[in-house]
């Protein structure tokens, strides 16, 4: 959790620092704030709340320098307070420092330097790194004290520092992202690439263990001993255009209107000539023979788009599970037979960090499917499958669920080949056809305008629930996840069947039931959705129109009617422009929903 972000340069970089900030403030929102260095001593201002009241406060103090670090906040250690903003400082003030992770030894490190005569300021974690490195100072040059300061730490960070009267950023890295931006005359480091994209598309990744001198005109890499150490740089193909709302009021809407343009980048080139299987650069034909069961660990949307997987494998034949990644403990047998899929937008989501790397320790063959090149999971995983949605700045996930799944059922086609010399279809080519013509029936759907009806309409609702079965089932809880997270009402997914087992309880006519079905096998569904119409509960059924499900339905989200297996993702798409307008009539901030942050580094 929490955005950092470094500007090295010669000329005044408080813009930059404060426009990078506003860029990464899907990962933390509750206070912000910046250091930099101009010849006149560590200036630094902070604040609780978001980025642009930093922004007011920076602009009416004046405060510039070339030097600077910079931190957008999602609390762990201490509430949102102007205290607890970073950067954080020692003793002294000759040292500012921002972080991202958590400290685990800091209660330990806090009692020996309260010892040693420091005194704290905050609730922080954070707050004994400065205090820390202000000691190593004493007998050190800056950069060994630094190296001496991330030695005593235990736990996660991406760490950027400074020290009075030097033009250096000094920088670790160990389980949090920390990426450096290179351009001609300056350099960034992020959390993310987004920060600094519109000035430089070159970076470079850091790896754990990795600690960075970074001057205006010079970059020194090395490992914690000292060790000198070369990183390449990679060229990263995102538009600076895609980080931009784009005339848009919300990046959220932009990400659901746009995401024509993520699935017909996620599909080109991946399927066959004959239009009957996938053909991944990265997962030639033979790839995975020898698989004998398959496991996704995920969380949130990315868990919901996993159970899409498993779903088509299991049609297949070949033994696949999703599991929520913060479940994935001991309990599970995992071996060298089992292929363990971490599907992961951010490729940073702690728990499913730790379950990937519980797998790779049982020998387990580990695929990443992820949004971001360069994150934790693509360079820890054996090997990574790129969605290309671009990047996605709303905290919902929404272009990049219909990303995933398609991916998914791209691999999921090859393993299942490779594994068991068969496919969830018995006709591949009409599902090859119908996502061909995916990104097409994603822009019908926009062109409806009856979720905003349907907002409206149930508006004022106690609760809001939602059934599929099968494939419409990761729908279903995907739909209320995206209700509950931006709009803060009530809402649950159920699978259709298991409605009258206990949630028919929670059913009143002030609960609409948003029934999902995917025009195959639906008749049950068809069934449930009037058990709960028979106990008042209005019906709005998301389906083809010519549904029978638009027969018992009091309301309809319409969708194009196309191959089965490919109908609820249309279906979602009228979900989460219901979600939308309902959060947008409830006034909320729908790009930033509270307590909630985009990229989840904390287990
Ligand atoms: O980056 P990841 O896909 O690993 O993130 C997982 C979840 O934190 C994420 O999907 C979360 O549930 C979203 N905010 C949902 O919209």
């Amino acid at each position: 959790m929490c955005g950092i972000i470094a500007r090295i340069g010669a000329d005044d970089g408080v813009d930059r620092l404060l426009g990078g900030l506003e860029r990464l403030e899907y990962r933390g929102y509750d206070s912000a704030g910046i250091a930099v260095e101009n010849g006149a001593g560590l200036a630094v201002q902070k604040c609780s709340g978001r980025v642009g009241d930093l922004v007011d406060s920076v602009e009416d103090s004046g405060v510039y320098g070339g030097i600077g670090i910079g931190h957008t906040r999602w609390s762990t250690h201490g509430p949102p307070t102007d205290d607890n903003a970073h950067p954080h400082t020692g003793a002294t003030g000759e040292v500012a420092v921002v972080h991202n992770g958590v400290i685990e030894n800091h209660a330990e490190l806090r009692d020996e330097l309260r010892d040693a005569g420091h005194e704290f300021t905050s609730d922080t974690d954070t707050e004994v790194i400065p205090h820390l490195f202000e000691r190593h100072l004493a007998d050190n040059d800056p950069e060994e004290a630094f190296r001496q300061a991330v030695r005593d730490l235990d736990g996660s960070y991406a760490i950027a520092a400074m020290v009075e009267g030097e033009d250096a950023v000094f920088a670790a890295r160990q389980g949090s992202p920390l990426v450096l931006g290179v351009d001609d005359d300056e350099y960034f480091l992020a959390s993310d690439v987004p920060a600094f994209l519109e000035h430089t598309d070159e970076v470079v990744y850091f790896e754990d263990d990795d600690v960075g001198v970074i001057r205006p005109d010079d970059v020194e890499l090395s490992t914690l001993d000292g060790e000198a150490v070369e990183r390449s740089s990679e060229v990263v193909s995102w538009d600076p255009d895609e980080t931009g709302k784009g005339g848009y009021d919300h990046y959220m809407r932009k990400e659901i209107e746009n995401q024509h343009v993520s699935l017909a980048n996620g599909i080109e080139g991946r399927v066959s000539e004959e239009g009957e299987e996938p053909d991944l650069d990265e997962f030639p034909a033979g790839t995975f023979s020898g698989v004998e069961r398959v496991q996704f660990v995920a969380c949130g949307t990315s868990f919901h788009a996993a159970k899409y997987g498993t779903q088509l494998l299991n049609k297949a034949g070949v033994a696949a599970q999703a599991f929520r990644a913060s479940e994935y403990d001991g309990s599970i047998p995992v071996d060298s037979d089992t292929l363990v899929v971490a599907v992961t937008q951010s490729g940073e989501t702690a728990d499913t960090l730790a379950a990937l790397d519980r797998a790779r320790r049982a020998s387990a063959r580990t695929v990443a499917v992820t949004n971001v090149m360069g994150s934790t999971a693509a360079r820890t995983a054996d090997d990574a499958l790129f969605i290309r949605a671009g990047p996605e700045i709303g905290v919902a996930a929404t272009k990049t669920f219909s990303s995933q799944v398609v991916a998914l059922s791209l691999l999921s086609h090859r393993v299942s080949l490779d594994a068991a010399e068969e496919g969830p279809w018995d006709d591949p080519a009409a599902y090859y056809d119908a996502l061909e013509a995916l990104p097409n029936h994603v822009e019908s759907v926009l062109d409806f305008e009856t979720a905003e009806e349907v907002a409206d309409r149930f508006l004022g609702s106690d609760a809001f629930f939602f059934i599929g079965r099968g494939l419409a089932y990761p729908v279903a809880i995907e739909g209320a996840l995206k209700f509950k997270e931006i709009t803060y009402e009530h809402a649950e997914g159920f699978a259709a069947g298991e409605l009258k087992h206990g949630p028919l309880a929670l059913v009143t006519p002030r609960t609409p039931v948003f029934t999902v079905v995917t025009g195959d096998d639906d008749e049950t569904t068809v069934t449930n959705a009037q058990e709960a119409g028979t106990r008042g509960a209005p019906i709005v059924a998301v389906s083809p129109s010519d549904h029978k499900i638009t027969d018992v339905a009091d309301a309809h989200l319409p969708v194009p009617d196309t191959h089965p297996d490919l109908v609820g993702l249309l279906a979602n798409v009228q979900l989460q422009l219901l979600s939308y307008h309902t959060a947008d009539k409830l006034g909320r901030a729908i790009d930033k929903p509270r307590n909630l942050a985009k990229s989840v580094t904390v287990e």
